[in-house]
């Protein structure tokens, strides 16, 4: 276990990398146990969320190796359809396999995931869909579900809501089916994009990914050695870009792609900040530190406002000058670490799914715990711009998401040290 400790107060500026996207390596990984063959994945994030997916895929009988960004998956031998619990358990979004083992196993057993800190997460649109699909779906004993197929028929789905997880799971379960899948209200995020990308690549017949409206030509088998680039990290890039802003100074971050970080940079303007995006995903961002407040942010799918940005944003308001709203409509209680921004003095109130932040002027340095990725990252921010010194405790849950976090602030400036406890 260990602990960040930052000295709040340094402007930053400098220039920072943006890794691949951790929402589109997991489903591309689930994906490659499709090939019967080798895949290789590029600019693949260094995570522990990773490591647990190569873990899941290794229990199944692929072969696997990871040179730093660059990943290798032989799934040409499973030898198992059972996703041990242990590592369901470590990563709730090892769901997202589920798809993939029943179109090449014709079964799968898995532990069926909980809620989280940020909501309930159900899987009942993963679940209706592949039963529509043919696929029969029981509720074992302890917890463990079992999904099986002889053969998967192609189907029209209309999702109730354009859930991320349930289109991956679909378009992956969908490769082997019979005929055309046809997915509609399906999620636009552009990690969808990028795992449609992927499939192509390996010969199945997918388009309309971005769109609300995905069809996927089941095809027999998939031998193909394909070599694919994971996308960059909205989320990473538009937290390192709030990051600045709430401290004042420059940022340049490369490696990102423009039109993904649209509605983050768009807020991030609204508060004051310039914004510059050149070639070659490159976006630079000026603040002097005084922002204004947002008078409404209501997060949304894709290309709304992403969730996952919802708590970085919400702290870098929380010394902006005026009252802000933002409203979470995606998950049901994702605002659990405003509790601990208010240890560090800030000044929010919370109305069912609605924040409603005061700016106050200055934020003071207090022992605070991450209990979430994204409001562990919040809480990174409000200690970046509090006087004196901030502790952070459940730093494992920041490190699922940023791949050692206080090395790329420290290079741009920042005061925050990792403490092993
Ligand atoms: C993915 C992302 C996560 C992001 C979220 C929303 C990954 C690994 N994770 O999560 O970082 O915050 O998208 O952008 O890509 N729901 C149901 N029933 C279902 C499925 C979902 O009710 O069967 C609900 C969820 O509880 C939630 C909403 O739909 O309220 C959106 O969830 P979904 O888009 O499925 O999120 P994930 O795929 O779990």
């Amino acid at each position: 276990m260990s602990n960040l400790i930052i000295a709040g107060g340094s402007r930053l500026s400098g220039i920072i990398e943006v890794p691949g996207a951790k929402n589109a390596v997991l489903p591309v990984l689930a994906a490659t146990l499709l090939n019967n063959g080798t895949s290789i994945l590029e600019n693949c994030p260094e995570l522990d969320d990773v490591l647990t997916m190569l873990e899941i895929l290794s229990a199944l009988g692929c072969k696997t190796k990871k040179k730093g960004s660059r990943i290798e998956v032989d799934a040409s031998n499973l030898t198992s359809s059972c996703i041990p619990e242990v590592l369901a358990k470590r990563m709730r979004s090892s769901i997202i396999i589920l798809g993939a083992v029943l179109a090449r196993c014709g079964e799968v057993l898995v532990s069926y995931p909980g809620g989280c800190e940020i909501g309930m997460r159900p899987i009942d649109m993963h679940l209706r869909a592949l039963e529509q699909m043919g696929a029969e779906v029981d509720g074992l004993k302890h917890g463990m579900l079992k999904v099986s197929a002889a053969k998967l028929q192609g189907c029209e789905v209309l999702l109730d809501y354009p859930s991320v997880g349930a289109t991956e799971n679909i378009m992956l379960a969908a490769c082997f089916a019979e005929g055309e899948t046809l997915i509609r209200n399906a999620a636009k995020e552009p990690e969808i994009e990028d795992l449609q990308n992927y499939l192509n690549q390996m010969g199945v017949k997918v388009t309309g990914a971005g769109t609300g409206v995905i069809r996927i030509q089941g095809i027999r088998e998939i031998k193909a050695e394909p070599i694919h680039t994971i996308i960059p990290d909205r989320i990473v890039a538009g937290t390192y870009l709030a990051a600045v802003a709430a401290t004042g100074g420059s940022l340049v971050v490369t490696g990102v792609e423009y039109d993904h970080i649209g509605s983050i940079l768009y807020c991030l303007r609204r508060t004051g900040c310039k914004i510059k995006n050149y070639s070659g995903g490159v976006v630079t961002l000026e603040s002097d530190g005084r922002l204004n407040a947002l008078d409404l942010i209501r997060t949304s799918p894709y290309p709304g406002f992403p969730t996952d940005m919802q708590p970085q944003i919400v702290s870098l308001l929380t010394k902006s000058a005026g009252t802000s709203v933002v409203v979470e409509t995606v998950f049901e209680n994702r605002f659990r670490y405003t509790e601990q921004l208010q240890k560090l003095g800030a000044d929010i109130s919370i109305q069912g799914r609605t924040a409603i932040i005061r700016g106050v002027d200055k934020l003071k340095g207090a022992s605070v715990e991450a209990r979430d990725l994204r409001g562990g990252a919040a809480l990174i921010i409000a200690g970046l711009v509090a006087e004196g010194e901030t502790n952070i405790s459940g730093v494992g849950y920041i490190d699922r998401g940023y791949e050692k976090v206080e090395n790329v602030l420290s290079k741009v400036g920042a005061k925050i040290r990792r403490v092993e406890d």
